[in-house]
């Protein structure tokens, strides 16, 4: 597993993966159009991460891709809030379940203790089993509110 940081190529790249193995609702805000990969959910995905990492006027968050075999399979991100950093993660379909997951999250606290940041923090949803095993596998606390669960992990 290796973590390439996002350009316009790893870009590409990153799309392909997300429309052949995941679902748009599940590595980007929802867009209204007809279901599936249409074009102007696959452009709105593209605008999505220039603007959140790629583009320095607007960037919040750092992003890599995630490759296997020198193939994209997902992507994780690292973006700072208050004295947080949060985390997040997405695989294809046929990359999940094998331990990928669990690499990626210990590659990315290594990254966020590096930067000095005194917590880790990453949400998900109550009934997303993989991503809490990931969450308590670190040692984080989970917080559930209805079906929005909340890890923190102090670093410090
Ligand atoms: C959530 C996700 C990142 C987990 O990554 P993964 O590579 O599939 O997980 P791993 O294979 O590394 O497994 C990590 C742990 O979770 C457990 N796990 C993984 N998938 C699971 C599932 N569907 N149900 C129950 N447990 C699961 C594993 O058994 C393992 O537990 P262990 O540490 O006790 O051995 C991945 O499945 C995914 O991208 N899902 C879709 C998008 C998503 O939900 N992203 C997170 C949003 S917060």
């Amino acid at each position: 597993m290796n973590l390439t940081p996002l350009d316009e190529p790893a870009l590409a790249r990153l799309l392909e993966a997300a429309v052949s193995g995941a679902d748009p609702l599940e590595v980007m805000p929802p867009v209204e159009d007809e279901p599936g990969w249409t074009p102007a959910r696959r452009a709105a995905f593209l605008e999505f991460h220039r603007g959140r990492s790629l583009r320095a006027e607007t960037a919040v968050e750092r992003t890599w891709v995630i490759d296997v075999d020198g193939k994209a399979v997902g992507a994780a991100r690292l973006e700072p809030r208050g004295d947080a950093v949060e985390a997040g993660i997405w695989l294809s379909r046929a990359a999940r379940g094998r331990g990928i997951g669990k690499q990626v999250t210990a590659a990315l606290l290594a990254e966020a203790r590096r930067s000095g940041t005194p917590r880790f923090i990453a949400s998900t949803t109550a009934g997303n089993r993989g991503a809490r095993a990931l969450l308590s596998g670190i040692g984080a606390k989970l917080a559930q509110r209805g079906d929005e669960v909340a890890a923190e992990l102090p670093l410090s």
